[in-house]
């Protein structure tokens, strides 16, 4: 999996992350992760210290807030921020604004990091673990580049008014112009970076519903001025994103990086994710950058809690051992994200894997 997404600062003796567990089965693969981390990094001479703070359905338990303010603290504070999952049916009854899902929002906004990357690389050689076809699957290497920190998850108004049988219920996906510009930029970058690295010619697909949305015209019009204006060598094409969904399954190797809003991102990443064969595999990075201060990234498997599985030592732990290879590459430590990812990719060749 090639993702040199951001520039890398020089190792640091000592590595300070954050350590969100959260809900589910949140904790053990987040935990399985470290667990394997811990002794590369000692080999290199880096000391791990991951602290850990509560978030998610955890964090309403024990302190009536999904997103703590302790926890807000620390993660600003951290070089970066390791999570595990949120959320599950204990706190169906929650009322919206406090529920273990906000507390994640709540914890990307506080962040900044509006940029998450979604890597899918499907080698040949493990095709086979697709419910698709190997031969559709085989060769696919592709990021979505997700905006998270706008659109329908975070527009405003929303809410339910009325009584039954006559309540109305209502989200906004709403898109400032320069919230486009930031992350198509990324998204451009990327593809140079990506483009530079294995030689192919730099491809972004825009995703959006240009042909019903305003907020997906306005996407599509400043994400191709920014190609043109920007990055002139990188080819860009723009679909729609039921389109979208079916060329994904349908030719997912001919995709490169696919730039797309928060709803869109979301749906369009677990679709990506079940191509790899699980969503178990699937790992991510959010990060961006605010004026000059680089924000502290998040790094967290794409799959959810899982609590029907959670406690019982079967879930898989490869999205978050993959997610935390990404945190190290983007901390300075790309060495030892390489070697965790070299050995998620030999307990898979050796057949190795979870119920
Ligand atoms: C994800 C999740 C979250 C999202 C939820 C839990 C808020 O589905 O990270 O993909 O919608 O962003
Ligand atoms: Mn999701």
């Amino acid at each position: 999996m090639s993702t040199s997404e951001t520039t890398s600062a020089p190792a640091p003796g000592t590595l300070r992350i954050a350590w969100l567990p959260g809900d589910g089965i949140g904790r053990e693969v987040t935990a399985a992760a470290l667990g394997a981390a811990r002794p590369l990094l000692a080999d290199a001479g880096v000391d791990l210290v991951a602290d850990e703070h509560a978030i998610g359905g955890a964090a309403l338990d024990a302190c009536g807030d999904a997103f703590p303010d302790a926890t807000r603290v620390a993660v600003a504070g951290a070089d970066a921020v390791f999570l595990g999952a949120v959320g599950g049916p204990a706190w169906d009854a929650v009322a919206p604004e406090r529920r273990p899902e906000r507390g994640l929002l709540r914890l990307r906004e506080a962040l900044g990091g509006f940029a998450n990357l979604r890597p899918v690389a499907v080698e040949a050689a493990f095709a086979h673990h697709s419910p698709l076809r190997s031969e559709v699957v085989a060769g696919t290497d592709l990021v979505i580049v997700r905006e998270l920190l706008g659109g329908i998850h975070f527009g405003t108004p929303r809410g339910t008014d009325g009584v039954a049988p006559e309540r109305d219920a209502y989200d906004t996906m709403r898109y400032r112009e320069p919230e486009i510009v930031r992350i198509a930029r990324v998204a451009f970058a990327l593809a140079e970076r990506r483009a530079a690295a294995d030689g192919r010619a730099p491809r972004v697909t825009s995703v959006d519903k240009a042909n019903v949305l305003a907020s997906s015209r306005l996407w599509r019009e400043v994400v191709a001025g920014v190609g043109a204006a920007e990055f002139p060598g990188v080819a860009l094409d723009h679909l729609y994103v039921d389109n979208a969904a079916m060329q994904l399954a349908r030719r997912p190797a001919s995709f490169d990086v696919v730039v797309t809003g928060n709803l869109f991102g979301d749906i369009l990443s677990d679709l990506a994710a079940a191509l790899a064969g699980s969503l178990r595999m699937l790992p991510s990075a959010t990060v961006g950058a605010d004026g000059d201060r680089v924000v502290v990234g998040i790094f967290e498997p794409v799959h959810g809690s899982a609590p029907e599985i959670a406690g019982q030592g079967i879930a898989n732990p490869a999205a978050a051992i993959l997610s935390l290879a990404l945190l190290l590459d983007h901390t300075g430590h790309g060495a030892t994200g390489d070697a965790l990812r070299g050995g998620v990719r030999a307990a898979l060749a050796t057949g190795t894997a979870t119920p």
